[in-house]
């Protein structure tokens, strides 16, 4: 069919085609809008890695792999067999479960876990990689990808962390320098044969970031909330300027073997895409801004990668074999090494020693007075947890009560539990000291001498009463026995 129709166009002209004077008259409009929006497809897409590794066996730690770039690149990952470790804010999530039980479905590859780091706080930061460093012998990790990262929309107030940080600068900067600075004896225990690489996502804002050496993580700053962007951007530059440091350190190291260091740290930058942060971005964390930003999808579809585009640059930093033979702290883009970056912080070393060492102060700073509130914290709960028990005891009806109080609060259980509604008290009135439920003879004793005769006479003859209740009884078990 399609034959027989390219053959009579051919043979008796293109008025054969179905509408032919339509499309003659808006051909000239329409075509070249399809091939425009053709071109900055095309453009906006990036480029594609081309290199190929066997990752089977090899095991990655991911931040931010639960969405956007990180998901992507964890799926592909564990799609070419690796084992894949995904540091999630919380692991006892059962979205997280799914989440995990479905990829490991997809990829056909079981080895996919996730393991609690929330890098809100350097506590649990601590907390996760003390866990892992504890493993004897140590685990095999062949690298570790940060793509975890808040970006706080326009016009929001300043956020903190757990630790009291600005949560951009927190989560972006500190928790990853921590988890990298903490996980370097993991990263340099490993054999010599094996390529460990680290992978820290950036982006071009880091040119708007902001660089006080006096107030690295911005405490006494003013938030700027009209330009939140300059926080994410300084956390980015940061990062960058750790990464170049913490490179040289680690080439530094004199290992046992003598074999030459084999870790690489890079960053990335994935270009514009369309990830659930940039979308948060550009709606302004609005309803209004939502709205405009569906309205004008096919924008965004045009102008900003896929997840997919995105992880790119991530995968030529994972597979590449030139990356293992430069010297690392390298900036990647569209699958190529950038040869010089535009700001001068990037060729002063100095520099970077001294923001890595001025941070790694106020890591320790920051830690200490965490440590502090959380003890505080805990005196709080233990107090509010024995409070609980001590309630939880009182109404238990199992348990004997030993005063009158007890009693009626377990009385009280007891009416709720069958739906009586009218609680008379069993307290006495105001003023008289309560007395044990069952008052022994030094308690009788002292409340004779506090009280006198009047409740004296009424003890008195309640426990003749109770005497009197047990000749009773006791009589009447006589008669049943005869
Ligand atoms: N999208 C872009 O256009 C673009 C451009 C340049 C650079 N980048 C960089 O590329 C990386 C990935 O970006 P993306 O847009 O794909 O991000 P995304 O989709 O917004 O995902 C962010 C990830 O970070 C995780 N995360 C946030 N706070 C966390 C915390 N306290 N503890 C643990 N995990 C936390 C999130 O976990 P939850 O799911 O639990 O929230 C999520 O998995 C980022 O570093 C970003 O700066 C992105």
């Amino acid at each position: 069919m399609p034959v027989d129709f390219v053959t009579s166009v051919f043979l008796d002209g293109p008025q054969v085609i179905p509408y032919w004077d339509r499309i003659k008259e808006y051909a000239p409009v329409v075509v070249p809008i399809l091939a425009s929006i053709g071109v900055a497809k095309y453009y906006f897409r990036g480029v594609t890695n081309t290199w190929e590794r066997d990752m089977h066996g090899k095991v990655y730690m991911i931040t931010g792999g639960t969405s956007g770039i990180g998901a992507t690149i964890a799926f592909e990952l564990a799609t070419k067999g690796a084992q894949i470790i995904l540091l999630t804010r919380k692991t006892r999530d059962l979205w997280l479960a799914e989440y995990i039980e479905d990829m490991r479905d997809r990829t056909s590859n079981p080895l996919i876990y996730a393991e609690e780091c929330d890098l809100n706080s350097l506590y649990s930061v601590r907390q996760f990689v003390t866990k892992w460093l504890d493993n004897v012998p140590p685990r095999r990790l062949d690298g570790v990808i940060c793509c975890a990262a808040e970006s706080i929309p326009r016009n929001s107030q300043r956020q903190i962390t757990i630790d009291g940080v600005e949560r951009q600068i927190g989560v972006n900067y500190l928790a990853h320098y921590h988890l990298l600075t903490l996980l370097q004896p993991s990263l340099q225990v490993q054999p010599p044969d094996r390529d460990v690489r680290v992978l820290i996502a950036t982006c071009s804002s880091q040119s708007l970031g902001e660089l006080d050496l006096q107030d690295l993580i911005w405490e006494n700053k003013r938030f700027p909330k009209e330009q939140p962007w300059k926080l994410y951007g300084s956390s980015k530059l940061l990062l960058c300027l750790f990464a170049k440091h913490f490179q040289k350190e680690l080439m530094a190291y004199e290992r046992k073997d003598q074999a030459p260091c084999n870790i690489r740290i890079n960053m990335v930058n994935p270009g514009l895409v369309r990830t659930p942060s940039m979308r948060r971005f550009i709606s302004m964390g609005t309803i209004w801004g939502l709205i405009l930003y569906l309205i004008m999808w096919p924008f965004w579809w045009i102008c900003l990668k896929s997840c997919s585009q995105g992880a790119q640059t991530f995968f030529f930093g994972l597979y590449s074999p030139i990356l293992m033979k430069m010297d690392g702290g390298l900036v990647l883009q569209e699958c190529k090494i950038l040869g010089s970056m535009a700001r001068k912080e990037y060729s002063d070393e100095e520099l970077q020693k001294e923001v890595f060492q001025k941070t790694q102060e106020l890591i320790k700073k920051l830690e200490v007075q965490s440590a502090v509130e959380r003890k505080k914290n805990k005196t709080k709960e233990e107090l509010e947890k024995e409070k609980n028990a001590k309630l939880k005891k009182e109404k238990d009806l199992s348990i004997q009560p030993r005063s009158t109080k007890e009693l009626e609060q377990k009385l009280n259980t007891l009416r709720d539990q069958i739906g009586i509604t009218n609680k008379s008290s069993l307290l006495p009135s105001d003023g008289v000291e309560e007395l044990p439920l069952f008052p022994d003879k030094e308690a009788l004793k002292t409340a004779k001498e506090i009280s006198g005769g009047g409740q004296n006479k009424e003890l008195n003859s309640a426990s003749s009463k109770k005497s009197n209740n047990s000749s009773t009884s006791s009589k009447q078990k006589n008669k049943k026995k005869t």
